[in-house]
């Protein structure tokens, strides 16, 4: 693996290899060790072109962990501002010996352009671009699950809410798929849902009644206002009525289902936050899991 672009086309044994590759980096933080000198004298650059708490963070943390010298470019106070574009940017950074490019845009396939230009030498991980894929979420979302319910084989998968513009919905959905899940759902309104989702082997549900009956995990997706036109913005209180996820709603969904969402949460629109702060939920372990697949990925790329 010589970049991490997308979940897409990944087989079952490379995705099962970084999932248990980060469960080493678990077992080292259980022990307490702070930091693995697997990337010692190479230099991570974060190029966050979007907004970001969670992925930039636990970017920083697992290249710290791996013992890397880690860069993190203020895209508001860089010279893109005066005009220069993405690949003079990476193409001046690469200049000063990177060897990751760890890269969020706006737009989709922003990272996969930016892999075509680069040194051989030189890795690009995908930390989320447009509305295309977010692998390392779909990665520490995988993590979480097999460490919650052990084995994808049999178990029902309700994916909720904006579908349409979710780069996190479409990486899930192509490693659950890969990874054997039984039943991935995809639950929203029609406006919300994109068209091409017959093909990625997902039943569609327009009612969360039917969406989340019987679920073993149930991944909750905010509304993208960011990527919507007027018209497609639902109001935040008639989507909460149909679709926001309440504790009484979540008895429709297995009594050992978990809850999951990628962040950021907006309490009271598409999950109350009885639900956030819950037992079944499992959205802070998400983001510890993080850690740990961050440095699983950033390791296998770097053949470390
Ligand atoms: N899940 C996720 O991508 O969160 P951030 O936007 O905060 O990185």
């Amino acid at each position: 693996l010589t970049h991490l672009l997308s979940t897409e086309g990944l087989s079952k044994d490379v995705l099962t290899h970084i999932l248990d590759t980060a469960g080493n980096f678990v077992s080292v933080s259980d022990r307490e060790v702070k930091k693995v000198p697997l990337l010692r004298g190479k230099s991570v650059f974060n190029l966050f072109f979007e907004n970001s708490t969670r992925t930039r963070t636990t970017f920083d943390i697992a290249a710290t962990r791996l013992s890397a010298d880690v860069y993190t470019l203020d895209i508001a106070r860089s010279s893109t501002a005066k005009g220069e574009s993405l690949l003079d940017t990476v193409a001046n950074l690469a200049a000063m010996a990177a060897d990751i490019f760890v890269v969020r845009h706006s737009e989709s396939g922003a990272p996969y352009l930016i892999a075509q230009h680069v040194a051989p030498h030189v890795h690009v991980i995908n930390a989320g671009d447009g509305r295309h894929a977010h692998p390392t979420q779909a990665l520490l979302d995988m993590y979480t699950i097999r460490h919650y319910k052990k084995d994808f084989s049999g178990l029902t998968v309700a994916i909720v809410g904006d579908v349409l513009h979710s780069r996190v919905a479409r990486s899930d959905i192509h490693a659950l798929t890969t990874l054997g899940a039984a039943e991935v759902r995809v639950v929203g309104p029609r406006t919300l849902l994109p068209a091409d989702l017959a093909p990625m082997g997902v039943r569609v549900c327009h009612s969360l009644k039917e969406g989340i009956q019987d679920a073993d995990v149930i991944i909750m997706l905010r509304l993208q206002n960011e990527r919507m036109s007027g018209a497609l913005l639902p109001s935040s209180q008639e989507f909460f009525q149909n679709f926001g996820l309440t504790s009484e709603k979540l008895q429709w969904a297995k009594p050992d289902a978990i809850v999951m969402h990628p962040g950021p949460i907006n309490r009271g629109v598409e999950i109350d936050s009885a639900v956030v702060d819950g037992a079944q939920s499992v959205i802070l372990p998400q983001v510890t899991f993080g850690i740990a697949v961050r440095m699983a990925v950033m390791s296998i790329v770097a053949g470390a």
